[in-house]
């Protein structure tokens, strides 16, 4: 196959972007992104600041812009993301106890009511572990250690049709403790019966050509505890072509790791442009990554 995304689907995968509501006119851009790719994520256009920028008045004109870009071409989307320290609209930012508990239900509730049925998954959870494997202090956190049990019990009510993940960076080196410690959150939840049913990576890689520690018995291991595994985020200092090429033979070689999202399309876009992370470059043009990438799909 000639572009990622159909590249991916040979094997029952997708290969997806973040996309900016902003960039969309850009005709270059909204090109490449509907040329290549077959799952779109809002870049910040669904996070609680945009969603509900005053508390009880959502707002989904930005990232119902996107969902109406991607849906119109085809292409699926995933929800990104409902409950996270950062990113919260600055009425939330300073509550605290049972009445930001009851703000984050409430507005689980609201964007997954608006999407009901519509997304493939949703990020319900992002970024709750500290490098340690302990969790992260936030107001979230503060409300009490079963927060992100409440807020997938409550997201799998409020849209029983989308696959709910917990997504999160640093957890793809094995040996790493962030990783012990949300392998250990899923374990329990499954154990215990809190819905989820997959786990996102978000894998920005930094420096060197070699893969975190057993990127792939990471991958394998999370999938033992019967969730989906995704890479969602990928971005790579300076495009390594190993890299990216070992970050895609890995998700191929676990039955469960369903797609390979990027962070952009152009390094352009990039949150990180002065690395030159993505697969194209800032002109449009496929990079040497983009080719290592779509040659490994296509040899699956
Ligand atoms: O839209 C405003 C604009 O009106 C304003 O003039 C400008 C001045 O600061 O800011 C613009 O908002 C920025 C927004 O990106 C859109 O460009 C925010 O300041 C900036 O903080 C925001 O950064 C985003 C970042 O999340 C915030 O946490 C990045 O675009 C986005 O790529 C990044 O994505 C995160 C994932 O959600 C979670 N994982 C890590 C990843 C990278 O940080």
């Amino acid at each position: 196959a000639s572009t990622l995304g159909a590249a991916a689907a040979q094997s029952g995968r997708y290969f997806g972007t973040a996309i900016a509501a902003s960039r969309l006119n850009d005709s270059t851009y909204s090109t490449i992104a509907a040329r290549e790719f077959n799952m779109i994520t809002a870049e910040n256009e669904m996070k609680p600041d945009a969603t509900q920028p005053n508390q009880g008045q959502f707002n989904f004109s930005a990232g119902d812009q996107i969902y109406n870009w991607a849906t119109q071409r085809g292409l699926k989307v995933r929800g990104h993301t409902l409950a996270w320290h950062a990113q919260q609209p600055g009425w939330m930012q300073n509550m605290q106890g049972s009445t930001l508990r009851n703000a984050m239900i409430n507005h689980i509730n609201g964007v997954m009511a608006h999407y009901k049925g519509k997304l493939a998954a949703w990020d319900v959870v992002n970024e709750a572990f500290n490098e340690d494997g302990s969790r992260r202090n936030s107001n979230l956190q503060g409300t009490g250690n079963d927060w992100i049990e409440v807020a997938f019990r409550t997201a799998r009510a409020a849209d029983p049709s989308a696959k709910l993940c917990y997504n999160d960076y640093n957890i793809e080196n094995w040996s790493y403790g962030k990783t012990q410690g949300v392998y250990r959150m899923v374990q329990d939840f499954k154990s215990r019966g809190v819905p989820i049913d997959c786990v996102g990576l978000q894998t920005h890689f930094t420096g060197g050509s070699s893969l975190p520690g057993n990127f792939q018995t990471t991958l394998s291991s999370f999938a033992a505890l019967g969730v989906d595994v995704a890479l969602t985020e990928v971005d790579v200092t300076n495009a390594s072509t190993s890299q990216y090429a070992g970050l895609t033979q890995a998700c191929l070689n676990v039955p469960r790791c369903i797609g390979i999202t990027v962070w952009g399309v152009r390094d352009s876009d990039s949150w990180r442009s002065n690395e030159n992370p993505l697969l194209f470059d800032g002109g449009g043009n496929k990079k040497a990554a983009y080719t290592s990438v779509l040659n490994a799909l296509n040899a699956a």
